[in-house]
């Protein structure tokens, strides 16, 4: 297949990543998990004990911290692995604020476009479409209802041995979907290429056959021209 790059965005636990990562090893291609990357910054300014709504001192952390995304989405972070703790509560909640602060998604966004370039790449996130990768061959924009979302996630967690209730996961969700589109600098939004997924009434299996479909149809276009 030619090499292209593929875009995933939408709101939190819309299923991008189980996709992105079933997709990718289907097509042989690189998945990337840029909310892994806000995930482990924010680890990282708790580990060192610094206040995550203290925009200045967790901004003055980047000159030190090393991320690494590693295959079966082990994420290090200084060497450190974090893959399990990224998923925790605390950190979710605090990531949000992360997410925010312009020069740390400006370090974040040039180490994810560096790592697009050598290989055929589907990213999932939020701004990937409309900030990191605007010319990404395929746009995906996949969402859900948000009780959907909630249960997904509620699942997931739960599957993963990490304690949560459904009103606390679903108040969270709710929170970080205001957070994530309202904030000033690269805001979740559909990109106007973007193609919508609504999956709320579909499995996994039916979800990735549609990306799958959708991005075959893109490469085959862009063969024959
Ligand atoms: O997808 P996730 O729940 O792991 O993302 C964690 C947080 O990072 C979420 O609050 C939104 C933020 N995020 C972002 O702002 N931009 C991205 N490209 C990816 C994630």
């Amino acid at each position: 297949m030619m090499k292209i790059a593929v875009a995933i965005d939408g709101p939190a636990a819309a299923g991008k990543s189980t996709i992105a990562k079933k997709v990718a090893e289907q097509l042989g291609m690189v998945y990337i998990d840029t909310g892994a990357m806000y995930r482990a910054f924010t680890w990282y300014c708790m580990y060192k004990g610094v206040n995550c709504e203290d925009e200045a001192a967790c901004c003055a952390l980047i000159p030190e911290v090393n991320i690494e995304l590693k295959p079966n989405r082990v994420v290090l972070c200084n060497g450190i692995d974090v893959t399990r703790e990224i998923r925790l509560a605390d950190v979710s909640f605090n990531v949000s604020f992360i997410a925010t602060y312009k020069d740390i998604r400006l370090a974040l966004v040039d180490l994810q476009r560096k790592m697009a370039e050598s290989d055929s790449v589907i990213m999932d996130g939020r701004d990937i479409g409309t900030y990191v990768l605007p010319n990404a061959e395929v746009k995906i924009y996949q969402i859900a209802s948000v009780e959907c979302r909630a249960k997904r996630r509620y699942d997931e967690n739960i599957s993963k041995g990490i304690p949560c209730t459904m009103k606390d996961i679903e108040e969270d969700v709710r929170r970080r979907d205001y957070i994530d589109s309202h904030r000033d600098f690269a805001p979740l939004k559909q990109a106007e290429d973007a193609i919508c997924l609504d999956t709320s009434d579909m499995t996994i299996d039916e979800v990735v056959a549609e990306v799958i479909r959708i991005i075959k149809d893109k490469t085959e276009q862009l063969e024959e021209k």
